[in-house]
């Protein structure tokens, strides 16, 4: 984070044509000559203003006040008194009026002085064009600016394929190795494993107060306690931290944690279950997506008209209960096997229903609600469109119109009954599908797995935008077989970045807010250089893993003169941690962030970084388990565009050079 620090003078009047000036220590106020003074800006009619950005621990910057024409050095009044200190963003002392003396001392000039100071975080100052034009004075991490642009105007390059624009995109795409799903996004939810098995006897008596027992659910049975045969869970720092200390401390009911969606029809409850069942597999947890449509079409078809959704269809009623109660008892008992998080997707839009499966978690699980409301008439009907032609309820119906009317009326049914949840622990994500405004209220919500839940809602949304995600070109390092380091670009990395410089231009003409994203390491930063027109973004959290003792080494030399490390990194590349530096695992855990950015933003992102940890934010998009993640494909001069939207995660690769 940085420091935006505005300086304020408050009446100040234009004097003939002298205005506020600022002028002080180097570099960020400038100069003490007073030529090259900083003009402040006027903000209101009697408010000037000077804003500028320095890190929080910044040196104290010593500075006056002056008064002088904007483009002349002369004349110039500089204000009385001792020199200002500026420390932490904030003035020292108690701070005191500007005094200027005029016609050689007859007239003062009294002005008040203030100043405020906010942290912002690199991503919000790159947000915002005018105030990164206007006010952006670049910090420095390792001598190299946090955030930087390039206003160059774009010259067709010599070697890059020169008339930029004509280049078709199409002409470069390659298949994705190992395609990711299109299918209809409940279908991929788990597959229903008491369906499998002979009919469980099923009664209305399961959703009277005195509990469910299913023979399968009953707590007696909780003897296999996978917790204590399980390894570590497949995850690192915070995460393994926490699940050890829930482990040590938590109740058993409370290891265990189902997000029971709630929700009319079509209020997008299916895609916030999977994107929150993606996120919590790539943290690490095990993590399960049980949709009850799935079981309903399994055991009672897939074309049951809105009859069957009636609130006066008792049958119906009963019918959608038992699938809700098989989908429940699958969930349990996919618990007791090892399972952390179940996501429960299904309407659940009685307090009847809800109290159902309280009943049938306790001892089990604790539950969370999570009811997804959307106001929005344009989202609700895209939402409809979606359902008639992509819901396999649907998929017999070859006359849109009439599947239309069918679902309108099954929504129909639902509303008649619908009551919001009060009871118990809820989030609720009121009108937050487009990723602007919305609301989310959360009630009795702790713990650290619930945080990060709602810490992810809150920041995710479903505005379609691209992710373009590429290694750096190839380094000098790379041509050499050698890993890590902080080298420069080949000649072939070189022609790389203009290439991509090309393309990206072409890909982004119409977006105007995209953002480039790099490490901080040298080999994507240059590799970034010829990109012009964007603001740059560097974050250590892209750097690659770190190799620790075995940086620069070839993995031959690594092999020769550490044998034992080889071998392990081998066995588990995934938890293997080089000697004082990572394994894979600390890599998706500092990732973190960055998928939490990715998620927030709505413009497009280009990430420019290294193998290993594309190789960890890939895995997060495509929803690939942790254990494929090291030896995932992602080769050199190479575009993988994600393109985020209502019905998930699409891909497509772009190849610009061999
Ligand atoms: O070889 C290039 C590189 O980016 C190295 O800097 C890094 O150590 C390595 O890839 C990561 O890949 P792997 O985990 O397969 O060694």
């Amino acid at each position: 984070a940085q420091l935006y620090v505005s300086l304020k003078m408050e009446n100040a009047r234009i004097i003939g044509d002298l205005v506020p000036h600022v002028y002080g220590s180097e570099p960020i106020i400038g100069s003490w000559e007073p030529a090259r003074a900083l003009a402040m800006e006027r903000e209101l009619a009697s408010m000037w203003e000077l804003s500028f950005v320095v890190p929080p621990d910044h040196e104290t910057l010593d500075f006056k006040f002056l008064l002088k024409p904007k483009d002349a050095e002369t004349p110039c009044i500089i204000e009385e008194g001792p020199t200002r200190l500026l420390t932490g963003g904030m003035l020292e002392g108690d701070v005191r009026l500007a005094n200027f003396r005029l016609n050689g001392d007859d007239e003062l000039l009294e002005f008040r002085v203030f100043n405020k100071a906010d942290i912002v975080s690199p991503l919000d100052l790159a947000a915002s064009w005018r105030v990164y034009k206007e006010n952006f004075q670049p910090s420095k991490v390792r001598g190299i600016p946090d955030i930087s642009i390039n206003e160059a105007p774009t010259h067709a390059t010599e070697d890059g394929s020169g008339s930029s624009l004509e280049l078709d995109l199409e002409h470069y795409v390659v298949p994705t190795p190992t395609a990711p799903p299109t299918e209809y996004a409940a279908n991929l939810a788990a597959t229903p494993a008491s369906l499998d098995q002979p009919e469980t006897p099923w009664t209305n008596d399961m959703l009277l107060s005195d509990g469910i027992q299913s023979p399968r659910s009953a707590a007696a049975d909780f003897k296999d306690d996978s917790y204590h045969n399980k390894a570590m869970p497949e995850a690192a720092g915070a995460v393994a931290a926490a699940a050890v200390a829930d482990r040590l401390h938590g109740s058993k009911e409370d290891r265990k944690l189902a997000i029971v969606l709630v929700g009319l029809p079509a209020r997008g409850k299916t895609f916030t279950a999977v994107k929150l069942t993606r996120y919590l597999r790539w943290l690490g947890h095990e993590t399960k997506h049980f949709n009850v449509g799935k079981y309903r079409r399994l055991k009672h078809g897939a074309n049951q008209s809105a009859d069957f959704f009636r609130p006066d269809n008792q049958e119906g009623i009963e019918a959608r209960n038992e699938v809700a109660a098989l989908a429940m008892e699958d969930m349990i008992d996919w618990m007791h096997g090892g399972g952390q998080v179940g996501i429960f997707d299904a309407t659940n839009s009685t307090r009847k229903r809800r109290y159902m499966l309280m009943k049938m978690a306790e001892g089990n699980c604790k539950i969370i609600f999570l009811e997804t409301i959307c106001n929005d008439r344009n989202i609700i009907e895209r939402n409809v469109r979606l359902k008639i032609q992509q819901s396999p309820d649907y998929a017999d119906q070859p006359d849109y119109e009439a599947g239309l009317q069918d679902f309108l009326e099954r929504l129909t049914n639902y509303e008649k009954v619908y009551e919001p949840v009060q009871e118990g622990s809820y989030i609720k994500m009121i009108d937050m599908v487009k990723g602007e405004g919305g609301q989310l209220q959360v009630n009795n919500i702790s713990g650290y797995l619930p945080g990060r839940i709602v810490f992810f809602l809150v920041n995710s949304h479903l505005a379609p935008r691209p992710i373009l995600l590429t290694r750096h070109g190839e380094s000098l390092h790379n041509v050499r077989g050698r890993v890590g380091g902080d080298t420069v670009l080949s000649e072939d990395g070189e022609l790389y970045s203009k290439k991509l410089a090309n393309f990206i231009e072409k890909r982004l003409k119409n977006e105007k807010t995209a953002t480039i994203w790099t490490s901080t390491l040298q080999r994507t930063i240059l590799t970034a250089t010829p990109i012009v027109g964007f603001p740059k973004i560097q974050w250590r959290a892209l750097d690659e893993i770190n190799s620790g003792v075995c940086d620069g080494m070839t993995y031959e030399e690594i092999k020769k003169i550490m044998p034992e490390e080889y071998e392990s990194r081998k066995k588990d590349k995934l938890r293997y941690r080089y000697p004082r530096g990572e394994s894979y695992l600390d890599v998706i855990q500092r990732l973190e962030p960055v998928i939490i950015e990715l998620e927030r933003q709505r413009a497009p992102v280009v990430v420019i970084s290294h193998q290993a940890v594309l190789r960890a934010l890939y895995s997060y998009f495509a929803d690939r388990p942790l254990r494929e993640v090291p030896d995932m494909e992602m080769p050199l001069h190479t575009i993988i565009e994600i393109q985020m939207g209502v019905t998930g995660v699409e891909e497509k690769r772009y190849k610009l050079m061999d």
